[in-house]
Order: C-alpha cells, then structure tokens, then sequence
C-alpha cells in the first residue's frame, strides 16, 4: 500500500475506475495486469506482432505490467522469452507499445456489484489492484469490471503453449 494520504482516506474510498497518480504517470484506472510470462517472443528474443496484438487487447488496464524480458542472455530462463539487450530487440519492443498508445484506456464511469473484493482492498488504503489470469482470460477486464459482465476463466493448457491460441483467442465480452 503507497501513497494516499490521511484526508485521502477520510474521504470517499477510490474505485476500481478511479485514476491515480504513480509518479509522473496518470493512471486512467486502478487496475493493473500482473506480470504474466507466455514465452511467445520469436526467434534471438524480439518481441512479435501476435505480442503487440496481446498486450493491445488489455490496453484499456491502468497499468500493464510486461511479462519477464531478460537483460542479458545469461539472463534468461526459458526458451522464448523476450529481451532487451540488443538494438533489434529494442526496436522490436516499439511495435508493442505503439500498438499499446494506439489503444488507450476509455474512460470508465462509476458501476456496481462484480468488484466488490478488490473495492475493499482499496477501501482499506490500496491504491491499485493486479489482476492476471482472469486479465488473460478477459482482455476487457477494465470494461467487464466496470459492467458488472461475467468473467472468462483462462485456460492453463495454453499459458506456455506458444502460439496464438490461448494467447490471442479471449474475447472481448459478447452480448
Ligand atoms: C501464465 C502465468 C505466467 C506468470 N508469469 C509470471 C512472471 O513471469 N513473473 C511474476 O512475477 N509473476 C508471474 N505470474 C504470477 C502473476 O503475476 C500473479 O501474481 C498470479 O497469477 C496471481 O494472481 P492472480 O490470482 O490474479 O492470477 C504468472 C502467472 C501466470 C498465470
């Protein structure tokens, strides 16, 4: 827990949809994606276009919190993670978020009942929530929380699967 100040707290507690401030960043929301490794990065570590896809699916969270990037080739503990150590895969990194930017976050309005756990935390003086598996299995987590909307369950068998299913076949909610 960081950051809200006494009067903060003797106010109205956040919400889910509530911005926030972390450092130089504002946050359209309070929920964030936990980081989450998927091994789906191509060949000598560079990030993919089904990666960019990805994280532009979930683009409407707070905050996303990338999966694991190695720094170093010594680094890195599975096949097919992603790095950051060489210019090529830097520059593979801009199609993710420029992908991301493209996708921002809508503005939420105030809504009721499915999220009424995490609302506790932040009434106990959290100032941001994570989410992972059900934020794989619903890439319009920020929207289905706001709608009060069922919840998708993700699907174990393809977490390290490799390949797009699993990774870009969650949906967003269909009425
Ligand atoms: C497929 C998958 C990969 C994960 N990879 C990482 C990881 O690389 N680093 C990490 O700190 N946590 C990782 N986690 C843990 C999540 O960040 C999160 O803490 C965990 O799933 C519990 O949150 P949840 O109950 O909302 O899913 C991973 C979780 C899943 C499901």
């Amino acid at each position: 827990m960081v950051g809200r100040s006494v009067e903060d707290m003797t106010t109205t507690p956040a919400t889910l949809v509530d911005s926030y401030q972390l450092g130089p960043l504002r946050l359209p929301n309070r929920i964030v994606m936990s980081p989450m490794t998927r091994v789906r990065s191509g060949p000598e570590g560079l990030a993919t276009v089904s990666m960019a896809a990805y994280y532009a699916q979930r683009a409407s969270a707070g905050l996303l919190i990338s999966e694991g990037i190695q720094p170093s080739l010594l680094g890195q503990s599975n096949p097919l993670t992603p790095g950051l150590f060489t210019d090529a895969q830097s520059e593979s990194w801009r199609q993710v978020t420029g992908a991301v930017h493209v996708n921002p976050s809508h503005p939420a309005s105030p809504a009721p009942t499915s999220r009424k756990t995490a609302e506790h935390f932040l009434s106990l003086g959290a100032d941001l929530i994570s989410f992972g598996r059900v934020f794989l299995a619903n890439p319009d987590l920020v929207e289905r929380l706001r709608a009060d909307l069922p919840l998708d369950e993700a699907d174990e068998a393809t977490y390290y699967a490799g390949g797009d299913t699993g990774y870009l076949t969650y949906t967003a909610y269909r009425r």
